[in-house]
């Protein structure tokens, strides 16, 4: 049995396999507005036979953006661009899922693929807007970066309603999954290190008043949610520098996450301080976060996903065996390839001849596939 196939279930909500396309940042928004772009991203990866595609980290508010680029759900006008998206994405038998995010002291960044670093004095000449950056603290990412200014009580009270503001946006416009981004030094993850949250007040100093502000918004957002509707978290299950976020605190914090009812804990890791300083500990390799999902699962009890390198169907495939994890999240390998999916699927001989692909292409792909053979060729 190829567990990589077998569907998954959170929720009532039915995964046709256990492939995901992990949440990506495209910087190619319009005023937090998606685009026709974002309408042929998405919809390839469904048609490519993924379970569950991930629209990317979309802002909570304007000010909560990473970028200029960044799409939101922080008013009703973009409830609709999204909802031509999740169709988009249904009515190829993907689900679709959604991550929300506030950027924290990361926010008013570069777009990625235009330095991923500060904005410049040249970034405005072009045009990009810049605004204050909010954190738990006063400490900027690192040299160079802005000071974040500290978030009031009444400022925390604020993001966790636009939190659930949003997600309420996203289950609107027809997503099937709500995730909470947690990970990769952005708002709420930098409640949760030690690395980025000085605070004195009950929000920060020992493990438990630091989870207290991502919880509290966790809470809030899974009381809004329809009971069908699964809630996931990623997190950074490290943030691979000494004195940081251990994999041991995200255990105790996936044991929360379960009790208030979270549905899944998406592994990623790091992120939390800039290139230099971040990640002194990290060593990349195929499924290199994988065992933080696998020790997470094991000791929280709740489903995780892997994510991190992981390129071919065997070694998906081996993680589910393992039972290191339920999901597989999958990201550039699938900007590479949109059909890995499917590749997958005829890796494992699951598939003979294209019948499960989109009939518009798999009846042209069975009859050239045997006129090539007839040929001598394959495809
Ligand atoms: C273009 C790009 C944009 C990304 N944007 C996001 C994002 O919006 N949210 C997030 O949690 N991770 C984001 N990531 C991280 C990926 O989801 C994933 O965790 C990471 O790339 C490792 O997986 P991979 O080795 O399969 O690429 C992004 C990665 C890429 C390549």
């Amino acid at each position: 049995m190829v567990k990589l196939f077998e569907p998954a279930t959170f929720r009532g909500v039915e995964l046709r396999n256990r492939i995901v396309v992990s949440p990506m940042g495209m910087y190619s928004a319009e005023n937090g507005y998606v685009t026709p772009f974002h309408l042929v991203h998405y919809g390839q990866f469904a048609m490519g036979g993924a379970g569950l595609v991930y629209v990317e980290q979309t802002s909570v508010s304007r000010p909560g953006r990473i970028t200029n680029g960044d799409p939101g759900l922080w008013e009703d006008g973009q409830i609709e661009g999204m909802a031509a998206i999740a169709r988009g994405i249904k009515a190829h038998g993907a689900k679709a899922a959604i991550q929300i995010n506030h950027g924290g002291r990361k926010s008013g960044q570069q777009r990625a693929f235009r330095g991923n670093g500060p904005l410049t004095d040249r970034d405005r000449e072009m045009g990009e807007e810049s605004w204050q950056a909010r954190g738990p603290s006063d400490r900027p990412l690192g040299e160079g970066w802005p000071t974040p200014e500290p978030l009031t009580p009444d400022g925390l009270v604020g993001v966790r309603d636009a939190f659930v503001a949003a997600c309420r946006r996203a289950v609107l416009a027809g997503f099937d999954v709500i995730e909470l981004h947690m990970a990769h030094g952005y708002l709420l993850q930098s409640f949760l290190s030690p690395l980025a949250n000085f605070r004195t007040d009950d929000y920060g100093g020992g493990l438990e008043n630091r989870m207290r502000f991502p919880l509290e918004v966790a809470r809030a957002v899974r009381a809004a949610l329809p009971s069908a509707t699964p809630l996931f978290v990623r997190i950074s299950a490290t943030d691979w520098i000494d004195g940081g976020w251990e994999i041991e605190d995200s255990v105790i914090f996936a044991r929360e996450l379960k009790a208030l009812g979270v549905d899944l804990v998406d592994c990623s890791t790091g992120g939390n301080l800039v290139a230099g300083a971040t990640n002194s500990n990290l060593k990349r390799g195929p499924a290199y976060q994988a065992p933080f999902a696998a020790q997470v699962k094991r000791e929280a009890g709740i489903a995780t996903g892997a994510v991190g390198m992981i390129r071919t169907p065997d070694l998906a495939e081996k993680l589910l065996q393992d039972g290191d994890a339920d999901l597989i999240y999958l990201a550039r390998q699938m900007l590479y390839d949109p059909y890995w999916a499917r590749h997958a699927a005829e890796h494992f001989g699951l598939t003979g001849d294209f019948e499960d692909w989109p009939e518009q292409y798999g009846w042209w792909l069975a009859k050239w596939g045997g006129a090539l053979r007839a040929a001598g060729e394959t495809l």
